[in-house]
């Protein structure tokens, strides 16, 4: 294939991404994947240390221009200031990801409280809403946008003692689907990523564990993990998808989900 035709296909130098969760894990192998391909990057997540680092380190590998903006996505208010001051920066948001998450404690669904049900629904859900409408608006200014949210292999699958997770991930799946449908007249193609386990911040104490090691080797597939690098052909691809790809989830499972 012709550099040519991988630059029309495939290419993101100067456009604008907005990554939330962009610091850590899954998000901030997007952010780096972006910024290595000459995107400009908006990073968001709560802890400021953390983001102002990162967009420290991502400007500094990569050349990259890259702000970072402390907010919680449950938070509507700070979210719409928020991408106010990206647009002004950079004129535009053109791709969102949206990876800011959260699991549940693991417990059995009998005695997980009202409060723990609504803070894992409010950020993996009810953040992925406000964010998406926040910055859908000025997409459809311009009529023009992707939008990829990470759900879950847990979107499917369901899992012991993670009701919250689970729901909020399958509800992802299909605020995906709808905001696809309502969004696609203005040139905005939505999609949901569904990885299945990687190694991260949000599952790396179970994950080093012995049982975790156990439930490596006995219940995936693939007896391993995912590799973040195997996320970064993916996000490319799902951040440059034609109009036509629209509302589907794409599950990255090592064939878990089968
Ligand atoms: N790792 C996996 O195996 C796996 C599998 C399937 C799906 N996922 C999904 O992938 C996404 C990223 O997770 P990860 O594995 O990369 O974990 P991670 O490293 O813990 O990343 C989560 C990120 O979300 C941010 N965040 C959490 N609550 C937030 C809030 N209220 N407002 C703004 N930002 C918030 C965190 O920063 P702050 O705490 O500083 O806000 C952090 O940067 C999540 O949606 C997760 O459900 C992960």
């Amino acid at each position: 294939m012709s550099s040519n035709l991988l630059n029309r296909l495939f290419s993101l130098e100067g456009k604008t991404i907005l990554v939330t969760g962009g610091y850590s894990g899954i998000g901030r192998t997007f952010a780096e994947t972006f910024a290595e391909l000459g995107a400009n990057l908006a990073i968001v997540a709560r802890n400021k240390e953390k983001i102002r680092a990162a967009a420290a380190e991502i400007a500094e590998k990569y050349g990259a221009k890259v702000i970072a903006k402390a907010a919680d996505v449950n938070d509507s208010a700070a979210v719409d200031e928020l991408v106010q001051e990206v647009v002004a920066e950079f004129g535009q948001v053109d791709v969102l990801v949206n990876s800011a998450g959260i699991a549940d404690s693991g417990k059995p669904m009998v005695q997980v409280s009202d409060e723990e049900f609504d803070r894992v629904m409010g950020v993996n859900l009810r953040g992925t809403f406000i964010v998406s409408r926040a910055v859908a608006r000025e997409m459809i200014k311009r009529k023009s946008g992707r939008i990829i949210n990470i759900a879950s292999l847990a979107a499917k699958r369901a899992i012991n003692n993670m009701s919250g997770y689970c729901t909020s991930k399958a509800a992802v799946v299909h605020l995906t689907r709808t905001m696809a449908l309502e969004l696609m007249r203005h040139n905005i193609q939505v999609n949901a990523l569904c990885p299945g386990y990687f190694l991260t911040d949000m599952n790396r104490e179970f994950f080093t564990s012995e049982t975790g090691l156990k439930v490596i080797k006995n219940t995936m597939p693939m007896r391993r993990l995912g590799d973040l690098e195997e996320l970064k052909s993916t996000a490319v691809y799902l951040a440059t998808c034609p109009p036509f790809l629209t509302g589907v989830d794409l599950y990255i499972d090592g064939g878990h989900g089968l």
